[in-house]
């Protein structure tokens, strides 16, 4: 096998992202998905996605109160420039069409390097960890277009969304204890891997050691 060095991987990743290689996932129910960008050929799929969310969902996502999406709002939805407003879709393929089961979104908000995410997974697929690469490929895609940072405006009752967001590094900003909405911030740089936490046989053997050399054994 060829071994690729990291910058030439990295170059090779990036031209694979610009020309949109849809990007497969394995769902935990062992499912195959599909991540890729949403097109503007989308619309009726990514209509019939809206509709056949909950009520519960649609609310979390679009508002509540939302019904169905009007053609004009399709429209918008699905025509995006991938830099100023990027989104991504989870499809599962079907003999002849795919089926849309996710979204993750961002806008670019006026101050130019933060970016208001928004992501909705269909119910059914809920739970599967299907949030989480569509994320990442978000956070790519926001990387490449020279964003800072990602940002998620989520009301404090949305448990499911905070906690997902907090385990994918975001931090909450200052609030009011009154206000209803949460601010999830982070960058869009890399995480680092976090070194592991020493085994508790390892630190009783270290103590040890210090013991036994102040002891001059
Ligand atoms: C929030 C949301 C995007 C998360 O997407 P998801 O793909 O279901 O996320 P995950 O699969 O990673 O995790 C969901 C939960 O399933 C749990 N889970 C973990 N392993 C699991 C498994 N093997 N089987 C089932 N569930 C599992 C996760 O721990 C998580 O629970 P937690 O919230 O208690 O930590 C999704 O719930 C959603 O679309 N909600 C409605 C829309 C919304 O609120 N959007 C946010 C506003 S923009």
């Amino acid at each position: 096998m060829i071994k690729l060095n990291t910058t030439t991987a990295a170059a090779i990743a990036a031209t694979r992202r610009a020309v949109g290689v849809p990007r497969q996932v394995r769902l935990r129910n062992g499912a195959p998905a599909q991540i890729r960008a949403l097109r503007s050929d989308d619309a009726k799929r990514f209509g019939g996605f809206v509709a056949r969310l909950s009520a519960a969902s649609r609310g979390e996502r679009y508002g509540r109160g939302f019904g169905t999406c009007t053609p004009a709002m399709l429209l918008d939805l699905v025509n995006v420039d991938g830099v100023r407003h990027a989104a991504f879709i989870a499809t599962l393929k079907l003999d002849y069409d795919e089926e849309v089961i996710g979204e993750a979104r961002y806008d670019v908000s006026t101050d130019g390097d933060c970016a208001e995410l928004t992501l909705v997974v269909a119910d059914f697929w809920q739970g599967q960890g299907l949030a989480e690469p569509l994320l990442d490929r978000l956070l790519e895609a926001a990387r490449d277009a020279g964003l800072r940072r990602l940002v998620g405006e989520v009301p404090s009752s949305n448990h499911q969304m905070i906690r997902f967001m907090k385990r994918m590094g975001f931090v909450a900003c200052a609030q009011g204890a009154d206000r209803p909405v949460l601010r999830m911030e982070r960058g869009v740089a890399p995480r680092l891997p976090q070194a592991p936490a020493p085994r508790p046989v390892d630190v009783l053997r270290r103590w040890l050691n210090n013991q036994l050399f102040q002891f001059g054994f």
